[in-house]
């Protein structure tokens, strides 16, 4: 089994170009099914995700130009002109949660989708009841049998008011992705707001879509009988983004992210500012600079967007590890992400939990050992303290880190870094 390999201490200094963002990806990815029209999208990163993705969607009977060619572009031509096969089965499902966003466009544009249900994942039960119930409210009739989501709309999808209990952005993912081809009027209300959905958002209205309200927490859309072709750039991966800047917040040093935006990693500036690490915006980059050899403490509790990201939490974590102070730490959108903080503490990090509560005291000095990654994020806060701890980190079960990091290994060798694959 590979493994990653890092001798700690070196600060990094050096450019990292920031890939695409991997969830819009997979959103946008998955809204070539509502037309039989071609849809061009760039920027898709290397990821086993995206590859996986783009598999599935050539299941259905998705022509795909770039897909056996996947290592070396990251343009791909998606032409849905017929869908031959409306089932995600669940030996695909199961390895590949965000298969779910496939439930909307299919149903939208065939009037029918069978979905294995995805199940949990080491992160929290990841229901999807709000997906369903949403769908119903624009017509759909649906029923769950054997572990798979059955769903029909043999007459379409009709518009209405949707008010989503809590913020989801999947199931605001797959109700804007359904709601652009449904008769009238749809009101979603609770929306989620990330940048992400906005994106999505933004390749459907270049299809022609009539969607208002993006980024806000009500989106007005006005179904459309058909779309058009489009040519769409996703954004960058402002998760993928906050993860080097949480890098160099731990090893010291100065780095700047390449393709990167300030306006979407707002609030998350504010949190590096305060635990000691300065951004400075430049034309089409950010530079982050940690501003002395110590770290301030700082108190975090992940929320939809604009708050703090659940996916930053565990990098975070790893880096008040080594503050100077008590942090604490509360997730409030996963019931089980801090599976990182075990394998933390062997490398000597003092961390208590108390239910969605991390108390995170900074210790001098985190040690190298065999740790093990068990999420995809969990992993990478795993080789942020590789980078400071002393001596030699290794970690197992890399395949996490390859689903949402492309070119880790090499990304931070060119910064400095003591890493490698073995
Ligand atoms: C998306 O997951 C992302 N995944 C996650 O990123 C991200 O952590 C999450 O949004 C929150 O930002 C993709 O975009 C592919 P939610 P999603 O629906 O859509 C509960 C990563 O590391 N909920 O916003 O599944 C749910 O259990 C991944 O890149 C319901 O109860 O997240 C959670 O507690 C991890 N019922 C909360 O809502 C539902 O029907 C937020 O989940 C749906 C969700």
């Amino acid at each position: 089994m590979e493994k990653i390999s890092i001798k700690g201490g070196k600060p990094l200094y050096g450019k990292v170009k920031i890939s695409g963002s991997k969830n819009s990806s997979l959103a946008i990815l998955a809204s070539c099914l509502l037309t039989n029209k071609k849809i061009s999208i760039y920027g898709v990163p290397k990821l086993t995700d995206t590859f996986f993705f783009l598999k599935i969607l050539s299941s259905f009977g998705v022509n795909i130009e770039g897909l056996n060619n996947f290592k070396n572009t990251n343009k791909f031509v998606l032409e849905a002109k017929k869908i031959t096969n409306n089932k995600a089965p669940y030996n695909l499902v199961r390895k590949m949660r965000a298969s779910i966003l496939v439930l909307g466009p299919l149903l939208a544009r065939t009037g029918r989708a069978i979905v294995s249900l995805p199940g949990g994942c080491s992160i929290g039960a990841r229901p999807v009841d709000i997906h369903l119930k949403s769908l119903e409210k624009l017509g759909a009739k649906i029923f769950i049998r054997e572990g798979y989501i059955y769903a029909e709309a043999p007459k379409g999808l009709k518009g209405n008011k949707i008010v989503f209990p809590k913020v989801s952005v999947g199931a605001t993912t797959n109700v804007l992705m359904a709601a652009v081809l449904a008769k009238g009027t749809t009101e979603i209300y609770n929306a989620a707001k990330e940048p992400e959905i906005k994106d999505l958002g933004l390749c459907l209205k270049s299809m022609g879509a009539k969607i208002k309200g993006l980024g806000t927490n009500k989106i007005l859309i006005e179904g459309v009988k058909e779309l058009k072709e489009t040519s769409y750039k996703v954004m960058f991966d402002r998760i993928e983004a906050g993860t080097y800047a949480l890098a160099v917040a731990i090893t010291g040093g100065e780095i700047e992210l390449l393709g990167v935006e300030k306006k979407s990693l707002t609030l998350f500036i504010n949190v590096l500012e305060t635990i000691g690490v300065n951004c400075i915006e430049k034309k089409n980059s950010l530079v982050f600079k940690r501003q002395s050899n110590s770290l301030n403490p700082i108190d975090v509790t992940t929320e939809p967007y604009p708050g703090f990201p659940t996916d930053l939490q565990a990098q975070l974590m790893a880096v008040m590890a080594v503050s100077n102070g008590t942090s604490v730490i509360t997730e409030n959108i996963f019931e089980n992400r801090f599976m990182h903080a075990p394998e933390l503490i062997r490398m000597g990090a003092n961390i208590k939990l108390k239910g969605n509560l991390a108390i995170v005291n900074g210790v001098k000095r985190l040690k190298g050992a065999e740790v093990m990654a068990t999420d995809l994020r969990a992993s990478v806060s795993l080789v942020l303290a590789g980078l400071v701890a002393e001596g030699t980190t290794n970690i197992n079960r890399i395949y996490h880190i390859d689903r949402g990091y492309q070119d880790i290994v090499k990304k931070l060798k060119f910064c400095g870094a003591n890493i490698s694959r073995i």
